[in-house]
């Protein structure tokens, strides 16, 4: 276990995690209801503990689900088995495309750039400070040309103290820009626990270049 992978199970252990509402990702519902019938392959980036990774298998998509905190995982995977879905939640660094690939193991020839949608709540604003360059050649080997990719992370125009780290329009853009056309860009605000509004944040509505 790195240190980075110690810090997250940690912070789930002792449950410093403001972020795990356990609410369904309100711009994720939106984001697959804006197509009609859409399933297939979806891969989510840091699904923490899984509550919008067992919505989307729920909605009927086939769900790969990424975290480094196995204490995370777990919580995922007694959710999934209470609401009676499947989810293939695997422990992974994310910005490690080989250690992705080696968590999905067998399935890992089948899965590379199968999917149809990925989507990060939280995790990219988080990865980019430690590696960008390992997590970009992760959603390289993901994302295929036309993969929907919606990416929420912190806001700088959010003036609270603490909340999650902020990441500038102008950094969304470049650091992500070289593989995803953007769709749109627009700010919302994270829910809390409770359904109480949390930090504002930029959602990214991305589709991986041809
Ligand atoms: C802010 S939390 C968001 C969790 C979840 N998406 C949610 O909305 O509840 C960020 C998540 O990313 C995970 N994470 C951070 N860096 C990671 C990495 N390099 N590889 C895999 N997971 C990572 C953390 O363990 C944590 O669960």
């Amino acid at each position: 276990m790195t240190s980075k992978t110690a810090h997250w199970d940690h912070r789930y252990q002792v449950g410093d995690t403001p972020w795990d509402s356990g609410i369904v990702e309100r711009e994720l519902v939106r984001f697959v209801k804006s197509r009609t019938n859409w399933t297939g392959r979806a891969f989510e980036l840091g699904c923490g503990s899984g509550t919008n990774a067992v919505y989307l298998a729920k909605t009927g998509f086939e769900v790969v689900a990424a975290d480094c905190s196995t204490t995370a995982l777990s919580r995922g995977s007694e959710l999934a088995a209470a609401v009676g879905v499947s989810v293939n939640f695997i422990a992974a660094d994310l910005c490690s495309v080989a250690d992705v690939r080696r968590a999905l193991g067998s399935d890992s020839a089948k899965l590379e750039r199968s999917f149809s949608l990925l989507f990060d709540r939280g995790c990219f604003h988080c990865a980019r400070k430690v590696n960008l360059t390992g997590f970009l050649e992760t959603l390289d080997w993901l994302a295929a040309p036309h993969t929907n990719f919606l990416m929420l992370c912190g806001n700088p125009n959010d003036r609270s103290e603490g909340g999650p780290p902020r990441v500038s329009q102008d950094e969304v853009r470049s650091e992500l820009g070289g593989l995803f056309e953007f769709v749109s860009i627009y700010e919302f605000h994270f829910e809390d626990r409770g359904g109480i509004t949390g930090p504002l944040g930029w959602a990214c509505e991305m589709i991986r270049r041809a």
